[in-house]
């Protein structure tokens, strides 16, 4: 497995807002720099949020610079983390953008009367679109190394037996179109990014791990062939799960070591955040929107 040599994560996008000037959302964008295990430096921009302008708010007063944008994953193609795919394009000239076949394919959430909602990636930000935008979209379920020695864990195996996809919170159920046939929506797009940096260990980053964060976390060892994870960035979906269902995460995360850093954010709520935080008092870090990470060095402060 080929090292980075340096990974600095911020948040552009997420839920909670700690820093002034920033605004929040209920969505998730992550801008990735690295040194790649080639000695490149690379920008790269995972998940595109839910509402437009805070996210572009906080691009710019972040100062980002999109220009150099060298490409965009999208880990899922729910409309939280799919906005501004289009938008992030542009400012950057044309990129390619990497996501799992079904994230482009039309969703719906029925509810128990029968009655259907859009779902899914929202209008205007489809692959017709983004090629619009010069962008070049690549639907692959398979592991990419998207730059040197940074990869997505492709369609991720559902081999724990308590990890499953939480039902829609008001009942009904959620519907994806594919080969042309509507089937239940599991939600087997989502995916996460994973790398190992060079002197520290193997690093993961979600989007919303609808396939379970212990799930994510095993594909990762898998696919690198590594015995354990140092961090961990992302949404966790463990917001409105049982104390059972969290119980037995933590005891799975627990396996992981996870002895660097713990940085759930976006999805994981409150409860299962401040368990989280208990459960791994050393390596837990609060994200925020403005939070910067780089990896190595102690996140200052940890904990608001
Ligand atoms: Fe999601
Ligand atoms: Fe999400």
């Amino acid at each position: 497995m080929n090292k980075i040599g340096s990974l600095r994560v911020t948040t552009l996008a997420e839920n909670l807002v700690q820093i002034s000037g920033l605004q929040g959302q209920w969505g998730l964008s992550f801008l990735l720099e690295l040194v790649d295990a080639r000695g490149r430096s690379r920008k790269v921009i995972f998940d595109t949020g839910n509402d437009r302008a805070p996210l572009m708010h906080n691009i710019g007063r972040l100062n980002v610079d999109l220009s150099d944008v060298d490409c965009v994953v999208l880990s899922h193609g729910h409309g939280d983390h799919t906005v501004a795919t289009v938008e992030i394009v542009k400012a950057a000239g044309g990129v390619k953008v990497y996501a799992h076949p079904h994230v482009f394919q039309p969703r719906f959430y029925e509810d128990r009367l029968g009655r259907r909602t859009r779902g899914g990636v929202p209008e205007g930000e489809g692959i017709a679109e983004i090629e619009g935008a010069g962008g070049e979209v690549v639907l692959t379920a398979e592991p990419r190394e998207i730059v040197p020695g940074l990869w997505t864990t492709g369609q991720i195996q559902r081999v724990t037996a308590f990890e499953r996809v939480s039902p829609p919170s008001s009942g009904g159920k959620r519907i994806i179109v594919v080969d042309g046939e509507e089937v239940e929506d599991r939600i087997l797009d989502d995916q996460a990014l994973w790398t190992e940096v060079e002197g520290v260990g193997p690093f993961v980053i979600t989007g919303c791990a609808h396939a379970g964060p212990v799930n994510t976390l095993l594909q990762a060892e898998r696919l690198g062939g590594f015995n354990k994870v140092d961090g961990f960035i992302g949404g966790t979906h463990l917001v409105g799960r049982s104390d059972a269902y969290l119980e037995q995460t933590l005891r799975a995360l627990r396996g992981f070591g996870l002895k660097l850093l713990l940085s759930p954010c976006h999805c994981t709520g409150f409860k299962a955040t401040t368990r989280l935080w208990r459960a791994f008092p050393e390596a837990f870090v609060l994200n925020f929107c403005g939070r910067v990470i780089e990896v190595g060095k102690e996140p200052e402060p940890r904990v608001v």
